[in-house]
């Protein structure tokens, strides 16, 4: 299956991606993964994309659909993906019909995770990320780690995203309204969307995805 996840910052997407893209059996490429994994190694492209994401702001389309091209035409994203934050404006949306049309692929849904500002500013304020694999997300309350700090699946560190300051919290939520949103429509206008709350414990919501994904594709069969 080829499915993007779309929902503002903190909605859980990349939790939720993880439990997906396994019971799925597909790759969960995230782009703004792959931008802390160019930061954290010091890349020409983690340089430029370092200061927009520091400011809450988008990182330029010129830098980000290559790089998301990329990602895609890996071995393992041939037979379907999970894309999580790209694409995240309209022209990125559009870039990626032309991509996968000129591949002779299609989406087969846009999942929409649904949930309230003031319960995303609590996720965000609390999430705790592991140092050595940005996969292991924690909360100080919903997900507390067994021991404070430290990641229960590897061991290693547990920190802060730079860019989950309130200020920045605050930018990249009214950027979501403004650029990424549209979005929605976009793919509503193409048939693609499939909306859920997001609200509720993680295996709950999880399922709830599972459960919209599939009925949706079995009312295109
Ligand atoms: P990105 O990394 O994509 O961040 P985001 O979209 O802002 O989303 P987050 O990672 O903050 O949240 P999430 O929805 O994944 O939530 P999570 O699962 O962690 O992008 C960062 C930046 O990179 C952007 O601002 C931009 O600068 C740049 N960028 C990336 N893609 C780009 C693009 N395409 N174009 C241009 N620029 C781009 O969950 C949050 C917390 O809630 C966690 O602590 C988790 O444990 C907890 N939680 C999750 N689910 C639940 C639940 N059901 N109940 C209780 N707690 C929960």
């Amino acid at each position: 299956m080829r499915i993007v996840l779309v929902g503002p910052p903190g909605a859980g997407k990349g939790t939720q991606a993880a439990f997906l893209a396994k019971n799925l059996s597909i790759p969960h490429i995230s782009t703004g993964d792959l931008f802390r994994a160019n930061i954290s190694k010091g890349t020409d492209l983690g340089k430029q994309a370092k200061a927009y994401m520091d400011a809450g702001n988008l990182v330029p389309d010129e830098v980000t659909i290559g790089m998301a091209r990329d990602r895609m035409a890996q071995p393992d994203a041939q037979g379907g993906f999970l894309l999580d934050g790209f694409p995240r404006n309209v022209s990125q949306a559009e870039a990626l019909d032309a991509a996968l049309a000129s591949d002779g692929v299609k989406l087969d849904a846009v999942l929409d995770l649904e949930v309230p500002e003031d319960e995303v500013v609590k996720r965000i304020a609390g999430r705790r990320i592991c140092r050595n694999d940005s996969a292991h997300v924690f909360h100080v309350t919903y997900s507390a780690p067994k021991t404070e700090g430290v990641c229960d699946v590897c061991g290693g560190d547990l920190y802060q995203r730079d860019d989950d300051s309130e200020e920045t919290v605050r930018k990249r939520l009214e950027v979501y309204h403004t650029q990424t949103e549209p979005i929605i429509d976009h793919y509503r206008a193409q048939g693609l969307l499939v909306t859920i709350s997001a609200l509720g414990k993680v295996d709950e919501v999880t399922e709830r995805a599972m459960e919209a994904l599939q009925t949706d594709r079995a009312a295109q069969a």
